[in-house]
């Protein structure tokens, strides 16, 4: 069993490349299927979930040829319209897959997605907005059997929760039905405009994506294209809070900084030096950091949920006491009894979870619960005295491409093994 065993106590300094972004790739990776023409995608990183996403598009017909970050994708031969019990479980994620496959097919067989670590993920959200642009359902035994028998037809969807999903899922339906879908409520994340800029360069006419309500002008087809996929927000928060954690001095390149707005804020309010390049972002930290009165998780443009728990794990040594309210999942705190083992002092109460700072982590034996509760204890680890052996690492390596080396790059002891 591979695990990441991790020594603490070294400042990181240097300079790091951020990978492309799993949530913009995803997506952008169903919306393939979407032409019957060859489709080039640079920047892509090499996770675990863009494997599985793969497996799909080869199990669906697609040939796929990798180079290094860039896929090449053929959908010209597309034949199957369902995606197997063990592909849907290998990623949660899969069901972005059902809209593309809709538009292309016409029709969809796929499993219901389990839960995940972050608790029930249901999905009612993407079944009722296909539903209004002319999908029939039946959830018979856990599979979903979807047709739309007319085709796809425009339709006004109003969310009642910004879901990410499901707003992606409406435009990879609509952006080839009949008519002009509107989409309220929509969700604003970067990845959403990220999804709506490769339809658009294939020929799909959507405008107000990044905005709450978005317009897709459905068209007869889609054409090749060549994109390459934004810069990854989430990895880019987690990398620095490894610098603020160990009072260190880092800078990201190959970022947004505006993507990264939201999250700015709490690192000033730590103590924190961050300054914005034109695609880069410059963090130096002080040795012991200040404690962050409140971060509650919000949909795009507010603190991500994805950064709550790297940010949570700078905070157990802060000077002060944090609150954190997680309003985004019911169920994302699995990494806080790993962290109490670490000797961290955190309490929580349904979506509310207090962090008092105290002056010394210590390393220990720890288990990722999911992805990014198990990149914050990589954050933890590289301040924690001693070693911290972290297992179930392929959480991990669903989401950051080899985290082991840009960590050491940048002075970090950590070391993947097998246990
Ligand atoms: C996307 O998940 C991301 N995943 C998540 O990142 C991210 O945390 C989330 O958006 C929020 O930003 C990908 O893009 C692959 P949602 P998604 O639909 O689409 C509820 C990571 O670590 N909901 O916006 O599943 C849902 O239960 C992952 O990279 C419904 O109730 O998120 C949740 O409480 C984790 N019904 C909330 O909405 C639905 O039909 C947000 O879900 C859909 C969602």
């Amino acid at each position: 069993m591979s695990v990441l065993e991790v020594e603490g106590g070294r400042r990181l300094t240097g300079e790091i490349d951020i990978q492309g972004a799993k949530n913009s790739s995803l997506p952008i990776l169903a919306a393939t299927l979407l032409s019957g023409e060859k489709q080039i995608i640079h920047n892509c990183p090499q996770l675990s979930d863009v494997d599985a996403a793969v497996k799909i598009l080869e199990y669906l017909g697609c040939t796929v040829k990798r180079e290094e970050h860039t896929l090449e994708i053929d959908p010209g031969s597309v034949s199957r319209w369902d995606i197997p019990e063990d592909l849907m479980r290998e990623m949660r994620s899969s069901i972005v897959f059902l809209g593309a496959i809709l538009a292309r097919m016409g029709k969809a067989l796929l499993s219901m997605p389990g839960g995940c670590e972050l608790g029930p993920r249901p999905i009612d959200l993407h079944l009722d907005a296909l539903r209004k642009l002319g999908v029939t359902i039946e959830d018979e035994h856990g599979y979903l059997q979807c047709k739309a028998e007319d085709g796809l037809h425009s339709a006004k969807v109003i969310l009642a929760f910004p879901s990410v999903g499901a707003t992606e899922n409406i435009l990879l339906a609509s952006v080839l039905a009949k008519g002009t879908t509107v989409i309220s409520n929509a969700a604003q994340e970067p990845e959403i405009i990220d999804l709506a800029d490769f339809l658009n360069r294939c020929g799909a006419k959507v405008r107000g994506a990044g905005k709450s309500t978005i317009v897709i002008d459905g068209v007869e087809r889609l054409h090749a294209a060549e994109h390459a996929v934004i810069p990854d927000r989430i990895v880019a928060a987690t990398y620095l809070c490894c610098g603020a954690i160990t009072g260190g001095e880092l800078l990201l390149k190959h970022v947004n900084p505006n993507d990264l707005e939201s999250m700015i804020p709490f690192f000033e309010e730590m103590g924190a030096t961050i300054s914005a390049g034109h695609h880069s972002v410059y963090l130096k930290a002080p040795s012991v950091l200040k404690s962050v009165r409140s971060i509650r998780t919000m949909p795009y443009p507010g603190f991500p949920t994805d950064a709550q728990a790297p940010f949570m794990s700078v905070l157990t040594v802060a000077n002060g006491s944090s609150m954190f309210v997680e309003n985004i999942f019911e169920n994302r705190y699995k990494h806080v009894p790993e962290l109490c083992r670490m000797g961290a002092d955190i309490k929580v109460e349904g979506r509310v979870c207090v962090v008092n700072g105290i002056s010394r982590l210590t390393g220990a034996v720890v288990r990722a619960e999911d992805l990014r509760g198990g990149a914050a204890l990589i954050v933890a680890g590289l301040k924690a005295q001693g070693k911290t052996v972290i297992r179930n690492i392929h959480h991990i390596d669903r989401g950051y491409e080899k985290i082991e080396d840009s960590i050491m790059q940048i002075g970090g002891m950590i070391r993947r093994m097998e246990e």
